[in-house]
């Protein structure tokens, strides 16, 4: 395990005042000071565990910035920024955008749809790449050119599950580097994952048994509580506690599961991942 260094955003707006996924529900009331709650308990999960965190400020009228993964993608220090599917977000971009310019990163504007680690999940060398709801398979031809490295697509089928990280935890190699195979679960230097296979396409399952043939594989039951949005440093997952099966599959693989409550912001659809947004190698 490596200590790593993610982007939040405080949910002081949160809300859900408009439906764009299946989790949305703009009648239902919701509670922002318990999303701010449980947003700090994530946070201080974090930094327990020894990892940095740096804060972008949220805007007011644009409740789901606190879903910071979806606002960029950061692989070898080079920012590839998000273009939203749906006009509500879309000022999330270019806030983002400029939160990395000013910090003096390399940042790229993107000219396809992507919804950033929504849909872009690194492990290890390579980039697995979401399509079939919010991020366009053009996107991933020019997040390889921009980072030269391989982007695998995999289609997405299932609306519940309308982002890559719903679907998958990346669980060893999130920082983009080889992962140290010293452990004692006989990893590849390619990475792990934990994934829910019924989310994708016959031909996308095919590629990741393949891929990852040691892979955990989640129940439904976990998949729908995004159990699979979950944030691991490569030793600790941290994640929803009511995916209790998938807290067991991973202890028995050596992992330390966490669970955190962040059931507030599952509202919005989203989870402990939705909230991170990984700074990888600057
Ligand atoms: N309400 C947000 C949307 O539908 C939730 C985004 C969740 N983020 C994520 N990384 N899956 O766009």
């Amino acid at each position: 395990m490596t200590t790593r260094t993610y982007l939040m955003c405080r949910p002081e707006h949160f809300t859900v005042s408009y439906e764009i996924n299946p989790w949305m529900n703009k009648h239902n009331p919701t509670d922002t000071a318990l999303a701010v709650k449980q947003w700090e308990s994530l946070r201080d999960t974090y930094l327990d565990l020894g990892h940095t965190i740096e804060y972008i400020d949220p805007i007011e009228g644009l409740p789901d910035m606190v879903y910071a993964a979806n606002g960029a993608t950061v692989v070898d220090g080079i920012v590839y920024g998000a273009r939203f599917t749906y006009p509500e977000r879309q000022p999330e971009g270019p806030a983002f955008l400029q939160w990395f310019a000013d910090r003096g990163y390399e940042v790229h504007d993107a000219v396809e749809r992507n919804e950033g680690e929504g849909d872009i999940l690194t492990v290890g060398p390579r980039v697995l790449a979401g399509t079939g709801f919010r991020t366009s398979v053009t996107a991933h031809a020019e997040a390889a050119r921009l980072w030269n490295r391989e982007v695998v697509t995999l289609e997405l089928v299932d609306p519940r599950f309308y982002h890559l990280d719903t679907a998958i935890i990346v669980l060893e190699g999130t920082d983009g580097k080889p992962v140290s195979t010293d452990n004692q679960r006989g990893t590849s230097p390619e990475g792990q994952i934990a994934y829910y296979p019924e989310a994708f396409s016959p031909a996308a399952q095919e590629v990741l048994a393949e891929l990852y043939p040691d892979a955990v594989r989640a129940s439904e039951a976990d998949a729908v509580v995004l159990g699979l949005n979950g944030v691991s440093d490569g030793q600790h997952v941290v994640l929803n506690p009511r995916a209790t099966r998938l807290m067991a599959q991973l202890t028995e693989r050596g992992y330390d599961a966490i669970g955190v409550d962040t059931s507030e912001l599952l509202l919005g659809g989203g989870g402990a991942k939705c909230c991170t947004l990984e700074l990888r190698g600057r």
